[in-house]
């Protein structure tokens, strides 16, 4: 089977957040099955043609129409490792030779350049796959270009699944952008129009074969208003091709036996490893270094559908238990402003690290004992698997991922992962971090519950199989 996938980030080449991780752990897995190939294209962002890091080997280039444009594409690939796993890379330096990959006016025009330009290049690869699995608003024009300009030739057996990592972000557009930049006519207006507007996500939702979300709670979350940031009547008529497959994690990648950024490295059950990182993290961060207070941990963009309000609302009595407090992260004024206040007044017991730095994360999931996420929605959330794996206890709330992976833990029979509340309530939030603070000083098994998350199999190996089996059911017909 020939898979490929399309997106905006894909580590090591380009990586945001979580869907960086993804569109590296899931093709990697994928493509070491059997009778399995996998292409990634992504875009050949500055950092990627510029940086030095890579090697890159020009293919091919040509002209891709959008309306009445012919804009020059270029393709390069990826000096490969592996025969069964080929990244591709977009080129066109007007759109992509920038600083950083998004937030710029001009990026529904770059991303629909993109995606028209990805369905362009593979004629001239002589490359078509069974299956296209785009991801997110940035690639959601694929399946509606793939539908309305290429039903001709070997184009026509292609089928496509789209993965909604977020439905926060949809690609809105005004209503000009479907005839002067898609090229599109009136009858792809309406499959694009939501709301006063066009919708790119609406457009995918519409037109792939099959819808994905990040894990199976948030899949049934987005049939609700609540979660749904208008889309869920949508969905609810696309339903019967909706399902959620819960994402894995690189344990490659985050590895606290290989990890170069600790202190030490060190393995389930080696409970003095994970000490010495702790006191190390607190000579680090200016807290006071002991060994018999718990450090709660939060690593996040600092943005509302986070649930930090929760933790605002809570700061002193939070504070004035004994514990120790960690922040990493930047987003919204507010938050990085609250966060700053309480290490100015609880100083040796709070650590406001308002930026984001990958080594201080690892040596944090590592020192760390607790890790606060009490998002008020969540598609699937990397950092709790993290944690996890690092032998860092995560508190949640139970909402979309985090429902998912993180079932409520037994503190008798030690059955389940961490401390859960269910309403997005910021007394709940107190109550479960008093559980976990009480449980803390339970030593023994406190020490069993670490190995027991250490060991928890979270890797891409399940998830690969369900997606393989979506991608069999969809190329069956
Ligand atoms: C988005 C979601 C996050 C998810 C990630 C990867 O960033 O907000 O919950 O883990 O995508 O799918």
């Amino acid at each position: 089977m020939k898979l490929l996938f399309v997106a905006s980030e894909g580590a090591p080449y380009a990586k945001s957040g979580g869907l960086g991780d993804v569109i590296q752990g899931l093709p990697v897995e994928l493509s070491k099955r059997k009778d399995v190939e996998v292409t990634v294209i992504l875009p050949f962002y500055r950092s990627i043609k510029f940086g030095s890091d890579f090697q890159m080997e020009y293919v091919t280039s040509f002209a891709t129409m959008l309306s009445w444009r012919q804009i020059y594409t270029g393709v390069f690939k990826a000096v490969s490792r592996s025969r069964k796993l080929t990244y591709y890379f977009i080129d066109n330096e007007y759109y992509f030779n920038r600083d950083g990959m998004y937030g710029d006016y001009d990026d529904g025009e770059r991303y629909a350049f993109f995606s028209k330009a990805v369905l362009e290049s593979l004629q001239y690869l002589n490359y078509y796959p069974d299956v296209i699995h785009c991801h997110d608003w940035q690639t959601a024009l694929v399946p509606v270009f793939l539908k309305a300009n290429y039903q001709f030739g070997a184009y026509q057996n292609i089928k496509t699944v789209f993965t909604i990592h977020n439905i926060e972000y949809q690609g809105k557009m005004p209503d000009s952008f479907c005839d002067e930049i898609l090229g599109l006519g009136e009858e792809w207006k309406n499959v694009l129009h939501f709301d006063d507007c066009l919708n790119l996500m609406k457009g995918a939702i519409v037109t792939a074969d099959k819808l994905t979300t990040v894990s199976k709670t948030y899949s049934h979350e987005i049939l609700y208003a609540y979660f749904s940031h208008g889309l869920d009547g949508i969905l609810r008529e696309n339903q019967y091709k909706l399902c959620g497959i819960t994402n894995g994690l690189d344990t490659d990648v985050f590895n606290p036996k290989k990890d170069g950024k600790l202190f030490l490295n060190y393995g389930p059950g080696d409970v003095e490893g994970k000490a010495a990182n702790k006191r190390h993290l607190q000579e680090r961060l200016g807290l006071e270094v002991r060994d018999d207070v718990p450090v709660v941990a939060l690593i996040s963009r600092l943005v509302a559908h986070k649930g930090l309000e929760l933790v605002e609302f809570m700061a002193n009595q939070l504070m004035s238990m004994d514990l120790q407090f960690v922040v990493i992260g930047t987003g919204e004024s507010r938050f990085e402003d609250c966060f700053r206040f309480m290490e100015y007044q609880y100083p040796g017991k709070m650590s406001a690290n308002i930026l984001f730095d990958s080594a201080l994360a690892s040596q944090v999931y590592a020192g760390a004992d607790l890790f606060l996420m009490p998002s008020k929605s969540e598609p699937c959330g990397l950092s709790q698997l993290i944690a996890m794996r690092y032998g860092t206890v995560p508190i949640v709330r139970e909402t979309g991922g985090l429902f998912d992976t993180v079932p409520a833990l037994n503190t008798e029979s030690l059955e389940g992962r961490g401390f859960t509340f269910k309403l997005f309530n910021a007394h709940d939030m107190l109550g479960a971090v008093e559980r976990a603070v009480e449980f803390y000083h339970n030593r023994e098994q406190w020490n069993k519950h670490i190995k027991n998350i250490m060991k928890y199999n979270s890797g891409w190996k399940n998830p690969a199989d369900e997606y393989l089996g979506l991608y069999q059911e969809l190329t069956e017909y």
